[in-house]
């Protein structure tokens, strides 16, 4: 077994507690850092995580990076909302301290640099064909910008010694201990248990494609093991075909895996521009003992399963589990300032 010294940022939000137990069962030792900023959005028991750094991304130095073989770099202001309330905050952490971290990481001579990119780059692509990894990227918020951003600068590092791995995963969904429920299967399930109405506030046509948290956590560790010429510098889609979904097709499959929920189509929002259907297949094809375990009706089960099992609130649901709420919240209890910094 090639074992690995991993560094794992971002090891307390909602991937990183799937993914760290994912590589260490891979036989890799796992590091975390992580500021912390969702550490009590727990949903279940409490889980173990590897042991640790809290430190802001921003902060850190060229020991945090000292003596790792490769780094998965998954902290960030995780999504639209986050980036549009302080876009200068999403560049500050995710951009340019991920740039300063893939640079740290090449100076301390780590191999391996694995990025959580998004397939929100693609933004408003539009149409039904599959875009693949060389489609123009067409970012329409200050997150996807950000991820943008950090692909091309990173880029620039990629050498002999240092190997960036672009990771971009389609939206997640199914359980994990550190829960999210503002991605759209998770919400969708959570709202229909709640209320009985699996709710849309777009029109339902927008493209959507799916992955499940566990499936992203073994495409990452595959993909550190991976042959250098099979992943060095390049960009690959992290997901399955049959998760290219229109969120009234995701809406669909809520209502059969909560019985009694009906689908409501309200179309408040409008037609969603941020409308991508993916092509997967550049990652199966370089790393072939990769695929996608997950349906999305599959994935709905279980997070019914898992909200009913560990009496999800609604509370919880529009708080501890929204990404954005519970910043607001720390900002206004004078717990974090307003750069999102723990104040001491
Ligand atoms: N969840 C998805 O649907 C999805 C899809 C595509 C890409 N991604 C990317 O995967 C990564 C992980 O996503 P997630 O869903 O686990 O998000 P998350 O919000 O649950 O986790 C992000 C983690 O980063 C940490 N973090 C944020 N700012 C930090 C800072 N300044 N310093 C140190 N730590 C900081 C947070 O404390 C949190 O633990 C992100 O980069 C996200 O953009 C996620």
């Amino acid at each position: 077994m090639n074992t690995l010294r991993v560094l794992l940022t971002g090891h307390q939000g909602y991937l990183g507690t799937v993914m760290a137990p994912v590589l260490t069962a891979a036989g890799h030792q796992v590091v975390g850092l992580d500021s912390g900023l969702f550490a009590d959005s727990v949903l279940g028991p409490r889980p173990a995580d590897p042991p640790g750094t809290r430190v802001d991304l921003r902060d850190i130095t060229a020991e945090h990076v000292a003596g790792f073989d490769a780094v998965i770099h998954l902290a960030a202001l995780s999504n639209d909302p986050l980036g549009s309330l302080a876009p200068e905050l999403t560049y500050d952490i995710n951009h340019h301290a991920s740039v300063r971290l893939a640079q740290l990481a090449r100076d301390a001579g780590v191999g391996r640099f694995l990025y959580a990119s998004t397939c929100s780059v693609y933004g408003a692509s539009g149409g039904d064909d599959l875009v693949t990894e060389d489609a123009p990227l067409r970012p329409v918020t200050p997150y996807a910008e950000s991820k943008v951003r950090v692909e091309d600068d990173v880029h620039a590092l990629a050498d002999d010694d240092f190997t960036p791995v672009f990771m971009r995963n389609a939206t997640a969904f199914g359980y994990s201990p550190r829960l999210r429920a503002d991605i759209v299967l998770n919400n969708l399930v959570g709202h229909a248990l709640l209320s009985g109405e699996v709710l849309v506030l777009s029109d339902g046509t927008p493209w959507r494609p799916l992955v499940h948290a566990a499936d992203i956590a073994r495409a990452f560790t595959a993909a550190l093991t991976a042959p250098r010429e099979a992943v060095h510098d390049r960009a690959f889609n992290i997901g399955s075909e049959i998760n290219n979904v229109t969120v009234a097709e995701i809406a669909d499959q809520v209502a059969e895996a909560v019985s009694g929920a009906k689908v409501v189509i309200t179309g408040e929002n409008g037609a969603d521009p941020r409308s991508y259907r993916v092509d997967f297949s550049r990652f199966r094809n370089a790393v072939p003992d990769f695929d996608c375990e997950w349906t999305v009706k599959r994935g709905a089960l279980e997070l019914a399963d898992a909200y009913r099992k560990f009496d999800l609130t609604r509370e919880d649901f529009e708080q501890r589990f929204t990404r954005l709420a519970v910043l607001k919240a720390a900002s206004e209890a004078g717990t974090v300032d307003d750069t999102l910094r723990w104040r001491r």
